[in-house]
């Protein structure tokens, strides 16, 4: 925790004084906290407490005396942000994208990972209300902190019990040593569609929006991996601060950036949508519409992942991805074999939810040695995790 940069988010629950003992414990390990706090936080333990103990001013509200609390920098500013206790109340708002308070501001803007500690009576956890809500957190990437079972508030006893300090502490602590796996590793990864030119104004291009790609670099650099990426024109890239980006436009530029790389790099994650045709003509001028049909000539444009898997040292790993629309899996395979990969990520068209524009994405991991990996329908940053935690135990797995 030396160093790290810690927002607790506090919301009105009587488990709201054992904040005070996370804070101490995370100021103990050597991490800066700052505090926000619901209006109805401060019903249960006073901001002085918390300033206190953080050595830093306590944010309440949006906009105070002293003037406006900038709850975006404090989101940016932060490593990660726990809310906790997170009664039932905020969490439906962080699920629905309310903003009424400084703790729902912060969370919106938070770019680090977020953690949740729930708070509550039983059977207002076990409510449906309450578990579509926190399968909805877990699906924008949050991290729930397990409630614990025990004596609650009301007299009853049974699960809802905020985890203990010492508890969020260590699972918060775990993620951070988790997310040293590929520190020391450097990451090539692909995204988007190219553009291939027509002429000065038209290209031939395809839908991919660059969101798969964009989901794998973050995990990456979530998990301590320097990551490049090689990206056609996407609607979707990460933050500059998260990855060095290489933009490009057509197959033949991504084709050299890529190769330029390769030999830096330990891995490559070849998410890119690449044109496999190219205009064998660009026309210097807009063509002109006439009464006669056009014919646009093509040629091959070169495979990137190919050449990336001839080049391929005995140390680097290659994954790529295949999108297909029938005889699915002899396909993936095939392209395996053909590139050199060490796993291909296969989606069908076939599958709802799966494949180019959708937040979701449907996978299936095929690797060198034919095992074959499904997983469920799952949002792109869960599948994103998905495919870094398969590179992960390959790499720690002896091949
Ligand atoms: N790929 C690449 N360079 C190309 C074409 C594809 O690097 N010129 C990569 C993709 O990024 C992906 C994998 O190769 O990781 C498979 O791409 P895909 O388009 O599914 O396969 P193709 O080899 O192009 O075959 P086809 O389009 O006929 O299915």
């Amino acid at each position: 925790m030396r160093a790290k940069k810690i927002l607790l988010g506090i919301t009105g629950s009587i488990a709201a004084y054992k904040a005070a003992i996370l804070v101490r414990l995370f100021v103990k390990q050597g991490a800066e906290v700052k505090v926000l706090m619901t209006p109805s936080a401060k019903d249960f333990i006073t901001p002085l407490t918390l300033a206190t103990l953080s050595k830093n001013q306590v944010y309440s509200d949006v906009s105070s005396e002293e003037g406006w609390n900038n709850h975006v920098d404090l989101g940016l500013w932060a490593d990660a942000m726990i809310v906790a206790p997170a009664t039932a109340n905020t969490l439906a708002k962080m699920a629905n994208g309310l903003c009424d308070n400084i703790v729902l501001a912060a969370y919106l803007s938070a770019k680090c990972p977020v953690f949740v500690a729930p708070a509550m009576d039983l059977d207002m956890w076990i409510h449906p209300a309450t578990q579509k809500n926190i399968e909805t957190l877990i699906s924008y990437g949050n991290h729930l902190v397990p409630v614990e079972h025990g004596e609650l508030a009301s007299g009853l006893v049974g699960k809802g019990r905020m985890a203990e300090p010492e508890n969020i502490l260590s699972f918060v602590n775990n993620h951070f040593s988790k997310s040293q796996e590929l520190a020391g590793k450097r990451v090539l990864v692909t995204s988007g569609p190219t553009h291939e030119a027509i002429d000065p104004v038209r290209f031939i291009g395809n839908r991919s929006s660059g969101k798969m790609g964009t989901a794998i670099v973050e995990e990456l650099y979530h998990r301590g991996a320097e990551v490049v990426l090689v990206s056609g024109p996407a609607r979707y890239l990460p933050d500059s601060d998260v990855a060095e980006i290489i933009k490009v436009t057509s197959a033949g530029e991504m084709f050299d950036a890529c190769v330029d790389q390769f030999p830096t790099v330990d891995v490559a994650i070849m998410a890119a949508a690449v044109a496999d045709y190219t205009p064998s003509k660009v026309s210097p001028i807009k063509v002109k519409k006439t009464e006669k049909t056009l014919t646009l000539e093509l040629t091959n444009t070169k495979d990137i992942a190919k050449e990336l898997g001839r080049l391929k040292k005995e140390n680097q790993v290659m994954i790529g991805f295949a999108l297909e629309t029938n005889n699915e899996m002899s396909n993936a395979q095939k392209k395996l074999v053909k590139k050199n990969l060490d796993f291909i990520v296969l989606n069908s068209l076939q599958d709802k939810g799966a494949g180019f524009q959708h937040d979701t994405n449907k996978i299936t991991i095929v690797d060198k040695h034919n095992n074959i990996n499904e997983y469920e329908l799952k949002t792109k940053q869960q599948v994103a995790k998905d495919i870094v935690d398969y590179l992960v135990k390959m790499q720690t797995t002896v091949q």
